[in-house]
């Protein structure tokens, strides 16, 4: 191995990952970008002169102290005014001409979507990442390198063989409300709190300390201006920067366009923006109108914190006033109620409002809510509406009780111990938490009959006709042909979807029999350590501890669940209906040394069947002599000839303490 072959395996790596975070055209399979980051990895261990700031592996570093350098911005870090309407903005620029001595319809405008994250400044010295720093008061900031090395989407070093001595590249980081959604649901599941909005998900997540949880969130980066510079003048445009910017490898901003200064157009922009908001994968608070021309710009200059000729125009507050009117509650699939808030109408972030969420009865009593209560309402782009707050009391304001029994089928309502959920105790027998049952099993993560869907699923068990999940199996031709709106072809096609579901996998399967806090990796766990039903089915709950990822509520919850009559007989009926799965063939695990050879030799300090064991884990086979197939080979103290042959064949030869290092990288500690 030489430098060079590293140099060109870190410039490879680079490119690839430019191509999925950046341009979003993933160009190889993440199988093989894991092949590719072990053999980095294997190489930078062996040897760590080599290593380059601009690695992949150098993304996720140690854990920060706990308290962030301060770092001062030279070129100080602005803010924008606001407009809240056409007017408003079109004032902004007139103003501006009426300055310039122009006429305002002279003006070339720059439109951006203002991305609601945090800003940060990026420091690049001769291309190289020095820093990445916060705002802070716009001249002192804090110094979160540790978290922003994390982020894929900012280059380690540009792309460009002639990079400025030094480089600023200043713009917005942000969390997609995709991955907002997920962390909040897992945090409201783990500790019952949640982030107000992406945008302090995305602070919160830049001054995490440990850049390996930042690195889980995922977080972006666009550009929207420069601070220091020492290269060329060569921009006449804040358009020419973006596109510089793009050329050294960062993402920019696609909806971004440009027009010259009409009352019409900004009216025209913002329907535009308005529109595409809903579709964006991030949040967006509005529209930043920038004059393009820098001289414009330069002639211009700042007023307090903020530029003149820069406005973000502000789309309407998306925080509203309301009454609650009543509170229902919604029982889900596994029995859980879940109160909804019964809401006055309130038009809001473009659409009607009259049902928000209320998680459970602790956020309930954490408002202090009441029916009758004038309260605050938060909608965020596509996410369910939520109560915020209590702004006022009600005259005649009622408490709310969990009801004592559902109100679906009248079973008793039990609290879940040490939870702040309440459950229906009637199980199948609740017509409520059937359908919505029957609808998971069919669903695209388990056993994907899409054909059947919701409505349809609704309307059977209403009718009487799907009585439980096995019911889906006997449904005939007639049972669904002489439903509105379906008719026997529609019918037959539902059925041959529903046939050729019987053919499955176990993991799949154990997901779709919806057992309380097993969902697609749970049931992934499970089938990988129990192999066949049979062996689950009778688990003892010590053993089921034994499962990676099973922790004491997901043990006794699936111990519980198999030592119910009901459920032994939904699985004994499915089978009986012809539901297989091949027992060798679940979802592989995490294989990131699949198709890898490796060779044990040498007296080892660590057990030799664990490491072969975990090895094997990992995908990699461990055979007994050395070829020139040998991936690895991992040499302990006096190793003989096996050692000698791999030196000869030139063969990677590891040391015991390397292999440990390797490990820690999958997060195996041996
Ligand atoms: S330009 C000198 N462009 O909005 C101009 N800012 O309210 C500096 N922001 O601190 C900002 N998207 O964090 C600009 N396309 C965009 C933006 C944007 C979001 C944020 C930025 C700034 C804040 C001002």
């Amino acid at each position: 191995m030489f430098f060079a072959n590293y140099c060109q395996l870190v410039e490879k790596m680079t490119q690839w990952n430019y191509a999925y975070h950046v341009l979003d055209q993933p160009i190889i399979a993440d199988a093989d970008y894991d092949a590719a980051f072990f053999e980095l990895h294997s190489i930078e261990i062996a040897h760590p002169e080599w290593i380059l700031p601009q690695s992949p592996s150098q993304r996720v570093g140690a854990i920060a102290s706990s308290s962030f350098e301060k770092i001062t911005h030279d070129i100080k870090m602005l803010s924008l005014s606001n407009a809240f309407s056409i007017s408003e903005t079109w004032d902004f620029f007139v103003k501006a001409a009426k300055e310039l001595e122009c006429d305002v319809e002279t003006i070339p405008i720059f439109s951006e979507p203002k991305l609601d994250g945090l800003a940060i400044s990026l420091r690049y010295e001769k291309g190289i990442l020095r820093y990445g720093a916060t705002r802070g008061d716009g001249e002192i900031g804090e110094d979160v390198t540790h978290t922003i090395k994390t982020i894929a989407s900012i280059p380690l070093k540009l792309f460009t063989s002639n990079p400025p001595e030094i480089l600023e590249v200043r713009g917005e980081v942000f969390m997609s409300k995709a991955v907002f959604e997920q962390i909040n649901t897992q945090a409201l599941q783990e500790n019952g709190r949640q982030f107000v909005n992406p945008r302090n998900a995305a602070a919160g997540t830049i001054r995490q300390l440990n850049p390996k949880i930042a690195a889980e969130r995922a977080l972006h980066f666009i550009p929207y201006g420069m601070g220091d510079y020492s290269g060329e003048e060569i921009f006449t445009a804040h358009s020419q920067i973006l596109t510089y910017f793009s050329a050294l490898g960062f993402q920019v901003n696609i909806h971004a366009c440009a027009f010259y200064a009409r009352e019409g157009a900004f009216e025209a922009d913002y329907q535009r923006m308005a529109a595409l908001r809903e579709s964006m994968s991030m949040e967006i608070d509005g529209i930043v109108y920038k004059i393009d021309h820098l001289a414009l710009q330069k002639q211009l200059g700042f007023i307090a914190r903020s530029p003149k000729w820069a406005v973000a125009r502000k789309f309407p507050a998306q925080i509203v006033k309301t009454t609650l009117l009543d509170v229902i509650f919604q029982v889900g699939r596994t029995g859980v109620l879940t109160p909804v808030a019964k809401l006055k109408p309130v038009f809001v972030g473009g659409v009607t409002v009259s049902n928000a969420t209320l998680h459970n009865m602790d956020e309930i009593e954490r408002l202090g809510l009441c029916i009758g209560d004038e309260v605050e309402i938060h909608r965020a782009g596509d996410v369910i509406p939520k109560v915020v707050s209590v702004v006022a009391h009600g005259e005649n304001r009622q408490f709310i009780h969990m009801p004592t029994h559902c109100p679906i089928c009248q079973s008793r309502v039990n609290r879940i111990d040490n939870q702040a959920a309440y459950r229906c105790t009637g199980g199948l027998i609740c017509g409520a938490q059937l359908a919505e049952r029957i609808k998971y099993y069919a669903s695209r993560d388990c056993m994907n009959i899409k054909q059947l869907g919701r409505v349809l699923i609704e309307t059977l068990c209403e009718q009487g006709v799907l009585n439980s999940v096995a019911d889906i199996y006997r449904l005939t031709i007639d049972d669904i042909a002489n439903l509105e709106g379906q008719g026997e072809k529609n019918a037959m096609k539902i059925l041959a979807a529903i046939e050729a579901s019987k053919k499955t996998k176990f993991n799949v399967f154990l997901t779709a029999l919806g057992i309380p806090e097993v969902g697609e990796e749970g049931a992934k766990n499970l089938a990988r350590y129990f192999k066949n039903l049979a062996a689950l089915r009778t688990a003892e709950y010590e053993t089921l501890l034994q499962v990676p990822d099973v922790g004491a509520i997901t043990a006794s919850n699936v111990q519980a669940f198999f030592s119910q009559q009901e459920n032994n007989q939904l699985i004994d009926e499915l089978l009986a209906a012809g539901l297989h799965w091949d027992e060798a063939d679940f979802e592989p695990r995490y294989t990131p040394l699949s198709g890898q050879i490796w060779v044990l030799t040498g007296t080892l300090q660590l057990p030799r069947k664990e490491v072969k064991e975990t090895l094997e884990k990992l995908g990699a086979k461990v055979s007994g002599s050395v070829s020139a197939k040998t991936t690895s080979v991992l040499a302990g103290e006096s190793a003989g000839s096996k050692l000698t042959q791999a030196q000869t064949l030139g063969v990677d030869i590891i040391t015991e303490s390397q292999f440990l290092n390797l490990m820690q990288t999958f997060d195996i500690n041996l």
